[in-house]
């Protein structure tokens, strides 16, 4: 039996996302093969082990049922401990060995590679990707460099930070609309959840919209906007070998599939498999397979296209390292149609943990 460490919450915005995904990850980790331990981040930061109920994680009334006792993990390379205080935080009442840590965390500060250094610093093996490829598919300007150059087709884009926008705001609005053209897509480099991300149909929008992107990020992305349909497969594997699901369709009911779309109106339709040709879901799974490669994917990420109404042509949008993992999520129901149920796909996953 090895020992595992999922690690709930975190400080992101995607904290609540991240409740709802480890509860169906803890629900469904092979017990034959693993006990599973739990410790929550919470909002603030603190690190607190909890040994409740799994029920109440995703309501967040775990951080106030009595159940959860300051934590941390050992640094001292290779101890592999996670030590739990008493609540006064001063003595250790208790040492658990960890095997493998599985980081549910979305967005910032667990999606972006830095707890992923930390479990490198402490020698623990983890689930995903590594620092890297954490932060690279994070940071939507590094992501797009390396499909660049990794001859990816994606959306025409640019980027900018803070300082530039500071010394030449009008020349960086007028490259957006001469080199993107109207409307475009105003993102904050690192966010997630369609945090912060615009669509601006004039220049009035595009300042506004980059003001708001601000709020998030020192860094935007700006992308011309493609007309198209979302198109999303997962991938499993690592560069030993890569497997990718069949191909899942997002029908968002608003504009665009916006965080309210996602995680709070829940009327965007699914459709899995998507409804296109076999060429197109052929190429879009290879084209999954490239992009989580050249970004030196590990573990699990989902992969995420626009299929153009104009042109019929495929782009890569963006690749989530920590996808969402809830019992009716893209990540896991595509992996279920292809043929690998939630339990074997998490198997997966802790095993892949393991491998050098
Ligand atoms: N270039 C584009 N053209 C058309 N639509 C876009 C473009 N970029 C983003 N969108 C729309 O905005 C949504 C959010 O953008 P994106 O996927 O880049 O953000 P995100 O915050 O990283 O989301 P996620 O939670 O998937 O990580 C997309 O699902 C899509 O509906
Ligand atoms: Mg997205």
């Amino acid at each position: 039996m090895k020992n595992v460490l999922v690690i709930f919450g975190g400080k992101s915005s995607e904290y609540e996302v991240s409740l709802r995904s480890s509860e169906c990850i803890i629900k469904n980790i092979p017990r034959d093969k693993y006990n599973v331990y739990t410790l929550g981040i919470s909002r603030n930061g603190d690190w607190l082990f909890y040994d409740g109920e799994v029920d109440l994680i995703p309501n967040d009334e775990w951080i106030s049922s009595g159940k959860t006792s300051p934590a941390v993990l050992s640094s001292a390379y290779g101890s592999r401990e996670l030590l739990i205080f008493d609540n006064a935080g001063e003595a250790i009442k208790e040492r658990i060995h960890i095997d493998a840590a599985f980081p549910v965390l979305h967005g910032k500060n667990g999606e972006d590679g830095t707890i992923q250094g930390l479990f490198e610093m402490c020698g623990i093996p983890y689930v995903g990707c590594g620092v890297l490829s954490s932060a690279a598919c994070m940071d939507k300007a590094f992501t797009n460099l390396v499909a660049d150059a990794a001859g990816i087709p994606q959306a025409k884009w640019l980027s900018f930070n803070s300082y530039d926008y500071s010394v030449n705001a009008d020349g960086i609005i007028s490259d957006i609309i001469n080199k993107l053209g109207l409307p475009v897509f105003i993102k904050p480099a690192n966010a997630g959840s369609s945090v912060g991300i615009s669509k601006a149909k004039t220049e009035a929008d595009i300042r506004k919209a980059i003001d708001l992107a601000f709020e998030h990020d020192f860094k935007i992305v700006a992308e011309e906007a493609i007309n198209a349909r979302e198109l999303e497969c997962s991938v499993l594997g690592s560069m030993q070998g890569v497997k990718t699901s069949v191909v899942g369709e997002i029908v968002p009911k608003k504009e665009f599939y916006d965080y309210e779309a996602k995680y709070i109106s829940d009327d965007s339709e699914l459709l899995m498999p998507a409804p296109i040709p076999e060429k197109v879901s052929d190429e879009l799974r290879a084209l999954a397979e490239r992009v989580f490669r050249a970004l030196d994917g590990k573990g699990l990420a989902r992969v995420d296209f626009f299929l153009s109404k104009d042109n019929g042509r495929l782009y890569f949008n963006e690749i989530n390292t920590i996808p969402g993992f809830t019992s009716i999520s893209m990540y896991p129901k595509l992996f279920e149609h292809t043929g690998l149920p939630i339990n074997e796909l998490i198997d997966k996953l802790i095993e892949i943990a393991f491998e050098i």
